[in-house]
């Protein structure tokens, strides 16, 4: 099943519970938390207080992508708060094993991340221990750049790599996908497309979220 990912970085925070209400009865399956800190990427974003809140009303999973220096250290407070799923970025982890059994040990589904000058290489050893992979098809930091087209072939080589490995690795894509591209990065072989600003700059958020699933769950049937 192809799985749609909402990124509430595009989101307008005056009315957050409101959009992501409507990402739900659109038929999201999980919402995407950009966690940032301006050290390892330029911007800035919340932190776990944020998902607690949201929590508190919202019956997904909550995935948190960890785009911050030293992301171990919060990783117990982003599980305590409501993330589901952690990711960490394979550039700014040097204890990947611990970092990723230290996801599992709290519950949570363990994920790492790969920015798109990284090589796919630099994942093997830590698929053996990773539930997802979070394939970034942009630069980290911002929500509504351009899709990196080169993104395409490392997701066909990266579903080649995870199949021969641990077939039961989810990966996900992140960056650039838009209802233009859906199509092209589920066949091209990812589980869950994270979407930001292609949904939140949508007038109707609920719609423009039933579309993408529906695209997605279509794409199935081909
Ligand atoms: C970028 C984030 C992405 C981003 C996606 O650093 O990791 O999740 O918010 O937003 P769009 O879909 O607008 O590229
Ligand atoms: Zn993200």
């Amino acid at each position: 099943m192809k799985l749609l990912a909402p990124s509430i970085l595009s989101a307008d925070f005056w009315r957050l519970g409101e959009q992501i209400q409507a990402c739900v009865e659109g038929g999201a399956d999980l919402i995407h938390f950009d966690v940032m800190d301006g050290h390892f990427v330029p911007n800035i974003t919340f932190g776990p207080v944020l998902l607690e809140s949201i929590k508190k009303h919202c019956p997904l999973p909550l995935d948190a992508h960890l785009m911050i220096e030293r992301p171990e250290r919060y990783i117990p407070d982003f599980v305590k708060a409501g993330a589901d799923m952690v990711s960490v970025h394979v550039e700014n982890s040097p204890h990947l094993h611990r970092t990723l059994e230290l996801i599992k040990s709290l519950g949570a589904k363990a994920g790492v991340v790969l920015n798109p000058g990284t090589p796919l290489s630099a994942l093997e050893e830590a698929l053996h221990y990773a539930d997802f992979v979070l394939l970034m098809s942009v630069n980290p930091g911002f929500g509504g750049q351009k899709f990196i087209e080169r993104s395409l072939e490392r997701l066909r080589r990266l579903r080649a790599l995870v199949d021969s490995v641990k077939p039961q690795i989810l990966i996900e894509v992140d960056g650039g996908v838009k209802e233009h591209n859906l199509l092209e990065v589920a066949r091209a072989g990812a589980d869950i497309l994270v979407v930001g600003s292609g949904i939140f700059s949508a007038e109707d958020i609920k719609g423009q979220t039933r579309r993408l699933k529906e695209l997605l769950t279509s794409s199935e049937a081909l």
